[in-house]
């Protein structure tokens, strides 16, 4: 692959911004670029600078003057609810009941699961997310559609079978064997292959038996390179029954410390009603908090508190949660999370934002030094942000005096049509394909 200079307004994060304009936290080029080699990032800096170093002939993508960031990432997500956004009316457990349990049992075919993955990994793409934390079906299949449809498109993408052995539809459980030779088998095919990582994924402690979540105690300890997903004190309903069904445990959270399933590679989804004692946990463990906006908003789940995770001293990170999440947007996603901690009394400064969906959630997945910022050696997924994508940002552009304003509209205002471009290790993936699409028409 030749050598390309994507050219535009260059923004990326050194650190988490500590206040509303802390201008160390960042590297911004107003007339800049990056250099990629070989699907890499092989150098950052002014454009002057850049086009020199490379020399004449080199191909230019010109994108000013929109903005040029590390690709989004989304850190919790659930890829067999892609159709089941926008199902009305209930929380959490009748939602489950009702809509995913039924949604869910589909993606025993592996057409649909196919079908499905494909259009799942282009809308991400087209919302500027380049990684994602996904949990898949209980069946093998929807897995390897997912890994399948991140391989063609060369994505860094996070993913694994769904675990239940109980309180869910026949069809959807697996049985604690059978849950850990799959997941095993699923390990041994993706897990590193590519660009693939696997999560081992009990969904909650209310759909996995104590015998369960021994295995997973097991799968856990045989691959402490994988990560972990599950989900954690979303709804008050869910923690009574939760803890009903593990008496032993003293909450929630000690139900998974109980069977080793915390540490740094541990994705806890929601983490809502939490004691300071869980988050303390949380905190000695280095598992990560996801806070999931939309979702919380969505299924009347409640408000995560970031501040007590930052007192105590816990990581975080932020996700869509689609099909409960109710879009595939990061930014859609932070202007919910500004209103929810608004509502808490506490503030979301634009620079943070656009921290937590790059750096931010790459340091929660322990791979900064491969995705969430731009510098040399980084993998090339690469997000170009348009401003004034629609009328009324436009409008509300032309009184923007900084950049930290300009992040703040796009964040509040913005959505797909503000994603121009994204690159995946390189390669330009939005407009490439609907150049494909045109040329295929005429
Ligand atoms: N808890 C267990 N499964 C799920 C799920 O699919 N979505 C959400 N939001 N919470 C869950
Ligand atoms: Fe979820």
């Amino acid at each position: 692959m030749s050598d390309v200079l994507i050219r535009g307004r260059v923004l990326t994060f050194v650190r988490e911004p500590a206040g509303i304009d802390d201008a160390g936290a960042y590297r911004y080029h107003e007339d800049g670029a990056v250099l990629v080699r070989n699907g890499k990032v092989a150098d950052v800096g002014t454009y002057a600078d850049l086009a020199k170093r490379a020399g004449s002939g080199i191909s230019i993508a010109d994108h000013r003057p929109n903005l040029v960031l590390p690709g989004l990432i989304d850190t919790h997500l659930h890829f067999p609810q892609t159709q089941a956004i926008a199902s009305y009316g209930a929380q959490l457990l009748e939602w489950l009941n009702t809509y995913i349990f039924v949604e869910e049992q589909k993606f025993q075919e592996s057409q649909h699961a196919a079908f499905i993955a494909g259009r799942f990994m282009d809308e991400l793409l087209s919302n500027g997310t380049t990684t994602a934390v996904a949990y898949c079906s209980v069946h093998p299949e929807s897995v390897e559609a997912f890994f399948t449809a991140a391989e063609e498109r060369n994505m860094l993408m996070i993913g694994g079978k769904v675990m239940m052995d109980r309180n869910a539809p026949e069809a959807l459980r697996d049985t604690p064997q059978k849950g850990y030779d799959e997941t095993k088998h699923l390990i041994g095919k993706w897990h590193g292959r590519g660009r693939a990582h696997y999560a081992i994924s009990p969904r909650f402690a209310i759909t996995s038996t104590p015998e369960q979540m021994e295995m997973s105690r097991a799968l856990v300890a045989e691959h402490p390179d994988c990560y972990v997903q599950t989900h954690l004190s979303e709804n008050r309903d869910e923690i009574a029954f939760a803890t009903s069904l593990y008496p032993g445990a003293q909450d929630y959270t000690d139900i998974y410390t109980s069977y080793d399933l915390l540490g740094r590679k541990t994705l806890l989804g929601h983490c809502i009603y939490m004691s300071d004692r869980e988050i303390s946990v949380l905190a000695e463990t280095g598992a990560v908090g996801v806070f999931c906006p939309t979702s919380n908003l969505f299924l009347g789940s409640g408000l995560f508190d970031r501040d007590r995770f930052d007192r105590l001293g816990a990581r975080h990170s932020v996700a869509t949660d689609v099909g409960a999440g109710t879009s595939f947007s990061m930014l859609e996603t932070m202007d919910e999370a500004y209103k929810v901690l608004h509502l808490q009394g506490q503030r979301l400064s634009p620079l943070n934002s656009f921290y937590m969906m790059t750096l931010g959630n790459a340091r929660a997945l322990d791979l900064e030094h491969r995705i969430g910022s731009l510098h040399a050696g980084a993998d090339a997924d690469i997000v170009i942000l348009d401003s004034r994508a629609k009328p009324a940002m436009e409008l509300r552009m032309q009184v923007a005096s900084s950049l930290a304003e300009e992040l703040f509209v796009l964040q509040t205002m913005g959505d797909d049509r503000c994603v121009a471009e994204v690159y995946v290790a390189g390669r330009p993936m939005k407009r490439g394909r609907r150049e494909q699409a045109k040329t295929l028409i005429e």
